[in-house]
């Protein structure tokens, strides 16, 4: 029997970005070799976590198609995003895959009623035949992320806070009937105590729309939280990946461990700013011949500066790293 494509495929993507010029012309693996995969059948919270930096953003906008990658390809429902995304089928795919970003003052006009934006798509998608039917598709996506109709109507962006505008914009993602959302930091300009309901807003998704969700953080405190798995991504690639209940319990790779054990214990809503302070420069590490992170890697041995580590699976995770090869 044909096995049925996966809903995401992400197949040794890598992007090389050039920067500077002349002698100082660079050329720069923002994201390297990553790969992984979602099921069409189980929806689930995949979360994309590292530092600032590391090329979460630039892996996010090539499985929108926002991007071409350099090497790999991104597969939907087993066709190439690049294809998806051509001319007018974007607005076919767009349907099926929508995004969510940092900063939901910027996804909505000051100058507009937030409602518009809602019944502008509402009306877009699906086959809906009156009014009626466009401002019910509206209060349901509403209702799912806690908010009443009523205190929307009329209402313009600044007359809301960040974490109810996040809300807002997670409901008019929801209002196409999405399959995969992929979250950008989405809570990374929410209220410390609104972050845990934006993020739980993720499980209601999974699990009462079936939609999966491609969470993207520097907080791994809320990816503890809120995700089924987790991929850990340094400098574009990706070092560890696996169920969080086995990544962030029980880290593999050093760099998971350090990342973790940075996090604040006793609060999880507090602000983590996701900077591990280890000194050095950044594009050094990422033009590094071996492992990106043997230069500040407390179990570096001489084979780390020489070889790219394999990925290798230990105890039913991916660890990219010379340490268990
Ligand atoms: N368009 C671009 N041109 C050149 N370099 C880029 C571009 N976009 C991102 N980068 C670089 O790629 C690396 C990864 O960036 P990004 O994907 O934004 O990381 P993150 O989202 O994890 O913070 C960074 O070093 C960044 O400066
Ligand atoms: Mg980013």
């Amino acid at each position: 029997m044909l096995e049925a494509p996966k809903l995401l495929a992400v197949n040794d993507v890598t992007k090389v970005f050039t920067i500077g010029g002349g002698f100082h012309r660079v050329r720069l693996r923002a994201v390297e070799g990553a790969s992984f995969t979602l099921d069409e059948g189980e929806p689930e919270i995949f979360t994309l976590a590292g530092e600032s930096g590391c090329g979460k953003t630039t892996l996010a906008r090539m499985i929108l198609g926002l991007l071409e990658p350099t090497s790999g390809e991104v597969l939907y429902r087993g066709t190439p995003v690049q294809e998806l995304t051509k001319g007018g089928r974007r607005a076919q795919f767009n349907q099926e895959v929508q995004a969510v970003f940092q900063n939901p003052f910027e996804t909505f006009n000051p100058l507009r009623p937030v409602e518009t934006y809602l019944l502008e798509t509402s009306r877009n998608y699906g086959s809906k035949d009156s009014n009626g039917a466009v401002q019910d598709a509206v209060a349901e996506a509403l209702r799912l992320v806690g908010i009443d109709y009523k205190d929307v109507e009329r209402k313009y962006p600044h007359e809301f806070s960040g974490g109810q505008l996040q809300r807002i914009s997670i409901a008019r993602a929801l209002i196409t009937g999405p399959k995969l959302i992929l979250a950008d930091e989405p809570v990374s300009m929410v209220d410390a105590s609104l972050k845990m309901s934006v993020c739980n807003l993720f499980r209601v998704l999974r699990d009462e729309r079936r939609v999966s969700v491609i969470y993207i953080t520097h907080d791994l405190a809320t990816a503890y939280y809120v995700s089924d798995r987790i991929a850990v991504m340094f400098r574009g690639n990706i070092v560890e990946m696996g169920p969080v209940s086995k990544v962030l319990v029980d880290p593999k790779h050093p760099y998971t461990k350090i990342l973790r054990d940075s996090v604040p214990e006793p609060d999880p809503a507090k602000k983590w700013t996701g900077r591990i302070r280890l000194s050095g420069f950044e594009e050094r590490d990422f033009l590094r011949q071996g492992c990106k992170f043997s230069g500040r890697c407390p179990k570096a041995m001489p084979v780390c500066d020489e070889k790219v580590p394999p990925t290798v699976e230990v105890d039913g995770v991916l660890v990219k790293c010379h340490l268990y090869g």
